[in-house]
């Protein structure tokens, strides 16, 4: 099979498994990082078939949706791409970037590194951020039934990867836990510049919100 047919079978698997996900983690938010990574791949020296099926299948089977159990995800892609025919060595490094790309709190350090995995987080960590960002934060917020904002509850900037996990804040917490943190952990040129602007839509997005709430506005 030819690398355009698997990613096309790849789309069709991915459509399917994710036809009932929460709106933030669904076929449109992969479709975006797809997207996201092919702009980033423009300006690195990456194999874009690897990026392709990275970012086509990184969140396939997210644990925060299978019982924090982290290990079906990369199961799952691994057995799709083997039935595919898929190179091993290609498989390999889809399964690395599955199982690092996510923030977690920010307190996980990777257990791999290549650059097709830095596009791909990159190009996820852009789709947390920004006007799509704010919507898949409030989304998940009201998936998970929590309050928007409650000025008494602080954000918790030293969590552990298991409390992060474990979180029931409000939602508005989590710009300061994860969003407001990710344009200085991006690891490419283009995502950089590419958080920055999305970085400063959030902050002008929360002064309005905190005017609007005091009744300033
Ligand atoms: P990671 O594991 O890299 O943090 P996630 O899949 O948990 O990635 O996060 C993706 C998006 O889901 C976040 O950017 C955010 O929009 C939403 N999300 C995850 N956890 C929370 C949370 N505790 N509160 C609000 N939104 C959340
Ligand atoms: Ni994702």
């Amino acid at each position: 099979m030819n690398e355009k047919q698997i990613i096309e079978n790849t789309i069709s698997f991915v459509k399917e498994t994710l036809k009932n996900a929460e709106g933030g983690h669904d076929w449109f938010h992969t479709h975006r990082v797809l997207k996201n990574s092919q702009l980033i791949a423009k300006t690195e020296e990456v194999n874009v078939f690897i990026i392709s099926l990275g970012a086509l299948l990184h969140d396939i089977a997210d644990s925060k949706f299978h019982n924090g159990d982290e290990t079906i995800g990369p199961k799952v892609a691994a057995e799709f791409l083997q039935n595919q025919n898929v190179d091993a060595i290609v498989i390999e490094h889809v399964i690395q970037i599955i199982n690092n790309i996510s923030f977690k709190g920010g307190k996980v350090t990777r257990t791999f590194s290549s650059k097709e995995l830095d596009v791909v987080q990159d190009a996820d960590r852009l789709d947390a951020i920004g006007a799509v960002g704010i919507a898949r934060t409030f989304n998940y917020g009201g998936f998970k039934n929590r309050v928007i904002y409650n000025p008494e509850i602080q954000p918790a900037l030293n969590m552990t990867k298991e409390e992060y996990k474990n979180s029931t804040a409000p939602t508005i917490n989590h710009f300061y836990e994860k969003l407001l943190l990710l344009k200085d952990k991006m690891n490419t040129e283009t995502g950089k510049q590419l958080a920055q602007q999305r970085h400063e839509f959030m902050e002008l997005y929360l002064k309005q919100f905190y005017a609007e709430w005091g009744g300033e506005l």
